[in-house]
């Protein structure tokens, strides 16, 4: 599939008008694409920029954040936290934990973001937090059984956030043709289109963010 990740060409004409990448967001986009063969599944400029906004509209006390990678989204969506507000990042890999904690340390943002290191279906029931803000960016399998585990846990007029909701185009593929995970995000946007305690929206910056806003409590 051609992919779908927003034209190149206007990506970069969207970024030059866009407020550009803090130095220390510009240092984790390159040591991530230096060392990383699977750097592609970091937000980056553009999307990290539209993350920083909605959090900025949002405000949000609290925010969870499943799939940290190296943290650039956690950067990101924590820039609208209020004060005292907190962001709970979950990751499986725990080689990843480092790289990401120096960069949170390096934007000053060590007391606003927990990581947290294992397998997020399991640590999400530990939290005991109403958020907010959840971004959903982990295995595109599990989208579906996260909506679940997190959506009591949002505040009514919360929002819930998912990435790659268009997987590299293939969500518009005859069905026979799409991978495994093409189908899991298939389901997850048909799960939220017959949700009818939510509004949603889906935006077609990068690899898709559907954006769900939860209606009741
Ligand atoms: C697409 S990346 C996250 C990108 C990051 N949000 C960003 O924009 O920079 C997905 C991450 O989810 C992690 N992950 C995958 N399965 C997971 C699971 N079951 N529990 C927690 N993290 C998981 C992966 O190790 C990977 O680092």
């Amino acid at each position: 599939m051609t992919t779908s990740l927003l034209a190149r060409p206007i990506e970069a004409y969207a970024e030059q008008f866009t407020t550009a990448e803090s130095k220390v967001l510009a240092a984790l986009n390159r040591e991530t694409n230096l060392k990383r063969g699977d750097a592609i599944m970091l937000s980056g400029h553009l999307q990290g920029a539209v993350l920083t906004m909605l959090s900025n509209m949002i405000r949000p006390a609290r925010v969870l954040e499943i799939g940290t990678f190296t943290g650039y989204s956690a950067i990101c969506l924590a820039q609208g936290l209020q004060p005292d507000g907190l962001l709970h990042t979950l990751e499986i890999d725990e080689e990843l934990h480092d790289i990401a904690a120096g960069y949170i340390e390096a934007a000053g943002l060590r007391d606003k973001i927990v990581q947290h290191t294992g397998i997020a279906s399991e640590i999400i029931p530990q939290l005991n937090e109403t958020f907010d803000l959840v971004f959903i960016d982990a295995d595109k399998l599990n989208y579906e059984l996260y909506y679940d585990l997190v959506f009591d846990k949002v505040r009514p007029g919360g929002f819930i956030i998912a990435d790659n909701v268009l997987y590299d185009g293939e969500v518009v593929l005859p069905e026979g043709q799409q991978s495994k995970n093409a189908r899991a995000i298939n389901g997850y946007n048909q799960k939220i289109k017959s949700d009818k305690r939510v509004e949603h929206l889906l935006l077609p910056v990068r690899d898709g963010l559907m954006i769900v806003r939860k209606l009741v409590g």
